[in-house]
């Protein structure tokens, strides 16, 4: 199952997954439309992938098998639903690809498991001979997102397609701000995180850029900002590129906007400036070669996790640490993962750059 925003390499994921199974001799289903297929159940939405049938995804962008958000399985009655689909379907095992928020549903999911196969079986709903071969439903996460804001791995699924994107389109960008000498304030996805706004900025010499791990007081970014600026026009630069991560933020937890950014430029500098939106385009297209390795390599590596899972271990989460390929507890990395958010919402920057670059510690 796809969960969440799509991601470059979510297809890719799926096929490994697909034939890593079949090679190891289980039966692979699809669940599609995310956890609304799962609430939803039947043969619309659970169905059996055969070896062809995910030819050809290994580059392709988005998830062919779909993805939404549901409200119901949120609820009780909802994962009930699904408990029941999933029987029914005869599956036993389930790998989710998605955020932290999606990964965290299949824990819960699992960890509910027993008491919704009760209820199931107080309700006449399964038999008691299903609830003896579904007694334990194995679960794994493979974390896709362009975002690359997951803690404990050091990539998730899609972010360096985005980021090729991005670069892309800001050499683009590059070329027409050079023609008339203008400056470009260009807002980039991200969510709550500033890898790809920061990674982007890197690759393609951006003048400044505003990321919601490091914020600064108003004034401290707007004299930063002219000050460099204005030291890069002096040397004859003729294009500014400013990237402002859609999650940045002040020190007093302002969000900051691109129109500020462009009137910073206009007023102080008399900078002639264009805001531009990259939007979706950085989440579709074909996934890069890493993306085709990364969720190739993770999508063997998630099926040998659930085939291995006993009662007592932990859900795993498949992560990539210095290039190789780990399975990490899924409940510690998601832990994590909030708690950095936790701490810039408090105002504790310091905390939430230690924590990102931190192993969760009980
Ligand atoms: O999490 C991926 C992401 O693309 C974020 O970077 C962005 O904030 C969000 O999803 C956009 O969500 P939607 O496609 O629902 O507008």
């Amino acid at each position: 199952m796809t969960s969440g925003g799509d991601a470059p390499g979510m297809n890719a994921n799926v096929r490994a997954m697909v034939r890593a199974a079949i090679y190891k001799g289980c039966k692979p289903f699809a669940i599609y439309e995310g956890y609304e297929g799962l609430v939803k159940g039947g043969s619309d939405y659970i169905k059996e992938l055969s070896w062809n049938d995910v030819r050809g995804w290994l580059s392709e962008g988005g998830t062919n098998i779909g993805t939404a958000r549901s409200k119901e399985f949120r609820t009780k009655e909802g994962r009930l639903k699904a408990a029941k689909n999933l029987i029914d379907a005869g599956i036993n095992a389930l790998i989710v690809c998605g955020g932290d928020g999606s990964l965290t549903g299949a824990d819960l999911f699992r960890s509910e498991w027993p008491e919704l196969l009760s209820t199931l079986l107080k309700s006449n709903q399964i038999t008691q001979s299903q609830h003896q071969s579904f007694k334990y439903l194995n679960i794994c996460g493979t974390v896709g997102s362009i975002d690359n804001d997951m803690s404990s791995t050091d990539a998730t699924i899609g972010a360096y397609s985005s980021l090729a994107r991005i670069c892309q389109a800001i050499d683009y960008i590059d070329a027409t701000a050079n023609s008339h000498s203008r400056a470009f304030v260009i807002e980039v996805m991200g969510r709550h995180c500033g890898w790809l706004a920061l990674m982007a900025g890197i690759a393609t010499t951006a003048d400044y850029i505003l990321i919601p791990e490091k914020p600064a007081s108003s004034k401290e970014w707007h004299e930063q900002m002219t000050e460099i600026v204005a030291k890069h026009r002096k040397r004859g630069k003729r294009t500014t590129i400013v990237l402002v991560a859609e999650g940045a933020i002040t020190s007093d937890l302002k969000p900051i906007t691109c129109t500020e950014v462009k009137d910073i430029l206009v007023e102080k500098l008399g900078l002639d400036t264009r805001i531009t939106t990259l939007g979706h385009v950085q989440r579709g297209g074909t996934a890069v070669a890493y993306d085709r390795i990364l969720a190739t390599l993770q999508g063997f590596e998630a099926i040998e996790a659930v085939l291995q899972c006993t009662p007592d271990t932990p859900s795993p989460m498949i992560a990539i640490e210095e290039n190789k390929i780990i399975r990490r507890p899924l409940v510690n990395a998601v832990k994590l993962t909030k708690s950095v958010a936790e701490a810039i919402n408090n105002k504790d920057f310091k905390k939430a750059m230690q924590l990102r670059d931190s192993e969760f510690v009980e």
